[in-house]
């Protein structure tokens, strides 16, 4: 672990030999971050039970596989709002990229065009979105948080689409920080020269701070509501998708909005602690929007059959967060894809064994009592 004297190493330039599985990259990652980048990545909200709901929610989930299966011929491919991708799996978008490696989200792009995963790009990022975009050889999203007015919102929306984004995710469930004690402790702050530079300087300066008194008069007077949801689908180009819905009647009024997708998500346990692992959640909102509606889910993904087991509860891909950064910081672009294909490697030997051929064969079937 670094420490006063023991700086963190810098990202190496190959993957290590001794990574084979997710988990390894978090551990590499330690060593690589100092305390304050570590606490904000690694962290949730209040006592963090949500976040560990997360992962310890899928470990709960039995596989009960069927191996006698024809799976020749087997893929993971699949077509997510008229774009094909070669695998389920996207990044999830993750602020302040160069918190944790030196090139940021330039280099986390790279490695998601070298597995051909989709990326969803913050509000936060800390390089242009221009510059993003002609890095990627694969589709990006590009995430939105609210900017006060539509009309500031819209300018961001624009420029993702002249940029070339294939997706709009306006996200919902943090239009303030939660109550994050672990940054708290230890004195979380950002360094000189990391800063969301695609924002108007100032905004989001709500984003900083938790709730005194002045939440509801001042920061959520600047926060989203249904009619401008309603309003952000009849001015966007590309298709939106809310980020952060986990009541199933929030679903019912998305899809009644026209929004194209949804991402069941509890901002990976950083907004509000002991709201449900979103794998809880997902067969509810899952029977609420439809077979055929796009269905993503994040939160506490880490092996690819946590994957195979979101996509048999009805989610269509998954956004992967903290094992990616985990990744970043150990070994840059080299490490996302490495990180990428691991996951895409269980995820299909995980099929393989279980006996589905592809992502459209996952179903409920495949697990011991499902809900
Ligand atoms: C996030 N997340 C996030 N979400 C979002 O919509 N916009 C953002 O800017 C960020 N920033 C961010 C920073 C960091 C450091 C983390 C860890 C997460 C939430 C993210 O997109 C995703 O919902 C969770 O990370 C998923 O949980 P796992 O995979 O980290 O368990
Ligand atoms: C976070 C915000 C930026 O989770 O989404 O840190």
């Amino acid at each position: 672990m670094p420490s006063a004297d023991q700086p963190p190493l810098p990202p190496v330039d190959r993957i290590p030999s001794d990574v084979v599985a997710a988990d390894d990259y978090r551990q590499a990652a330690r060593r690589h971050l100092d305390d304050n980048a570590w606490a904000y990545l690694q962290g949730g909200a209040a006592d963090e039970l949500t976040l560990d709901d997360n992962v310890e929610a899928f470990r709960q989930i039995h596989l009960l596989p069927q191996p006698l299966n024809d799976v020749r011929g087997g893929h993971t491919r699949l077509r997510l709002f008229g774009r094909d991708y070669a695998h389920p799996i996207l990044l999830a978008p993750v602020a302040y990229q160069r918190l944790f490696h030196p090139a940021g989200e330039m280099a986390t792009v790279l490695g998601a065009g070298a597995m051909q995963a989709g990326m969803v790009v913050s509000s936060l990022a800390t390089c242009r979105l221009e510059e993003i975009a002609a890095q990627a050889e694969a589709p990006l999203w590009f995430q939105l948080y609210w900017q006060g007015s539509r009309a500031a919102s819209l300018e961001l929306v624009r420029r993702a689409e002249a940029a070339g984004y294939a997706v709009l995710v306006l996200t919902v469930d943090a239009a303030v920080f939660g109550v994050r004690n672990r940054e708290q402790r230890a004195g979380f702050a950002l360094p000189a020269g990391i800063a969301a530079v695609n924002l108007a300087a100032g905004a989001n300066a709500g984003l900083s701070g938790t709730g005194g008194a002045n939440v509801f008069d001042r920061l959520m007077t600047t926060a989203p509501h249904w009619d401008d949801v309603a309003w952000l689908v009849e001015h966007s180009r590309l298709p939106v998708v809310l980020k952060g819905i986990l009541h199933p009647q929030d679903a019912r009024r998305a899809v009644e909005a026209g929004v194209q997708g949804l991402v069941v998500s509890n901002h990976g346990g950083r907004t509000l602690d002991t709201t449900p692992a979103s794998i809880d959640i997902l067969p509810a909102i899952k029977t609420v929007v439809g077979a055929d509606f796009p269905l993503l889910l994040d939160g506490g993904i880490r092996r690819g059959s946590d994957i195979f087991k979101a996509l048999a509860l009805g989610a269509s891909a998954v956004l992967v967060g903290r094992p990616y950064v985990h990744a970043l910081a150990t070994a840059g672009a080299l490490g996302v894809a490495h990180l990428l294909r691991l996951l895409r490697e269980e995820l299909e030997i995980t099929m393989a064994l279980c006996g589905a051929r592809d992502l459209a064969a996952l179903d409920a079937q495949f697990l011991l009592n499902p809900p």
